[in-house]
């Protein structure tokens, strides 16, 4: 009976994942996944975590059922960390925040969400966008088209282009942004172009929709990083918002994040709340409780919220340190005078190359080393020793 089931395609950037673990080269480097490592490229769990599991230890934590909506103190705290903790919208009750799975869950719940009471409505996402987007939006049933973001001549952001493809989608069309270290470009508006941005949305009657998941991981700052969405409240727009801890927490395996939307009383967000519940509740009950202990646990903490500031900055620093050293050894290597501070300007844990498929597909094939196949690298997962090498084979790929 499961004869006529067909072979799914690797995933593009999970399956590089797949794909790294077969290469038995010992000069392989796995650039695919968006996953910190350290300088010696081992996965990384924050000191501020470990201090939050002893705590939930010490304290002899049970493995109750959450509420649908997820654990009351992290949902505090992830809309407090997103809005900034004195937003009176927040003392006015406007905003329906329950915990999701990560990103992916929560952009996925809000997926459902507009399916279900906004039929017809589109998402417009960036082109590029992170390969999941729309996955998640095909799998909701929720249509799609594309802004013009990326502009391949400056390798930086096609801002008149963004504009004029926003303003010409039908009103009421929900606005995917990246609310900051744009994945896979690291290109990301200026703050005058946040304005600008959020001026055409508001005369069209669209719905922002931001997704954030490097949240103090682009800038180093948590609010600095959540301005453009703040931007947005501030101006008493409706707004949706998904956040995921994997990145700047390094809680990648305990999925948690939330999905918020901002609306326009209090009233109406107890009712979307209700209504986000029961989208949740058939999909997968409830969801699990360790990782949010643990952002409600350092968030709630003044001592530990200061020291994950701290390693959140030495995080997004090496990351800095690794980008500059790549520049250096690009610019050393290259011969032909090509500019290459394009990566430079990109922020974030990505750098977009411009490499295309074909020369991704060298960067795997001869050099080993593991990347999207829209050419973008995760720097990190890149260590200072490797950068003259990565250089090497981003030259080989570039020029042959
Ligand atoms: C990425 O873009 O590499 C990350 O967000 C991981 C993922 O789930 O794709």
């Amino acid at each position: 009976r499961f004869e006529g089931v067909t072979m799914a395609p690797p995933d593009p950037i999970l399956g590089v994942s797949e794909a790294f673990k077969a290469d038995t080269d010992a000069k392989k480097l796995n650039l695919g996944v968006g996953a910190y490592r350290t300088e010696e490229l081992q996965p990384k769990v924050l000191d501020v975590v470990k201090k939050a599991e002893n705590l939930m230890l010490e304290r002899g934590e049970n493995k109750e059922y959450l509420p649908i909506e997820g654990l009351a103190a992290f949902n505090k705290a992830t809309a407090e960390l997103l809005l900034g903790a004195d937003n009176p919208i927040l003392q006015q009750g406007r905003v329906a925040t329950i915990q999701g799975l990560s990103g992916t869950g929560s952009l996925r719940l809000a997926g459902a969400f507009i399916e279900r009471y906004f039929p017809g409505a589109k998402v417009l996402i960036s082109s590029p966008t992170w390969g999941n987007h729309k996955n998640i939006f095909n799998d909701s049933r929720v249509p799609w088209s594309e802004y013009r973001y990326y502009d391949p001549k400056t390798v930086g952001l096609d801002f008149d282009g963004m504009i004029a493809d926003i303003k010409a989608a039908p009103e009421g069309t929900f606005v995917l942004l990246h609310g900051c270290a744009h994945n896979p470009t690291g290109i990301d508006p200026t703050a005058e172009q946040w304005e600008k941005i959020a001026d055409v949305i508001q005369e069209k009657n669209h719905i922002p929709f931001f997704d954030v998941a490097y949240q103090g991981f682009a800038s180093g700052s948590l609010d600095q990083d959540a301005s453009s969405v703040r931007l947005f409240a501030a101006r008493g727009m409706e707004v949706f918002v998904a956040q995921s801890y994997s990145k700047n927490l390094g809680l990648y395996a305990e999925r948690v994040g939330a999905i918020n939307v901002i609306c326009s009383s209090s009233d109406v967000a107890t009712r979307v709340k209700s209504q986000l519940k029961r989208i949740a509740r058939p999909m997968y009950s409830n969801p699990p409780v360790h990782g949010a202990r643990i952002v409600a646990n350092v968030v709630g903490d003044p001592t530990l919220f200061n020291e994950w500031k701290v390693e959140m900055e030495a995080m997004a620093g090496r990351i800095k340190g690794v980008r500059q050293k790549l520049y250096d050894s690009l610019s050393a290597k290259d011969k032909s005078g090509k500019d290459w501070s394009f990566i430079l300007k990109q922020i974030g844990m990505f750098s977009f190359t411009g490499l295309n498929k074909a020369q991704s597909d060298n960067m795997t094939d001869k050099w080993h080393i593991y990347m999207t196949k829209d050419g973008r690298i995760s720097l990190a997962g890149l260590s200072l020793a490797k950068c003259e090498y990565l250089a090497d084979a981003i030259i080989d790929s570039f020029y042959n």
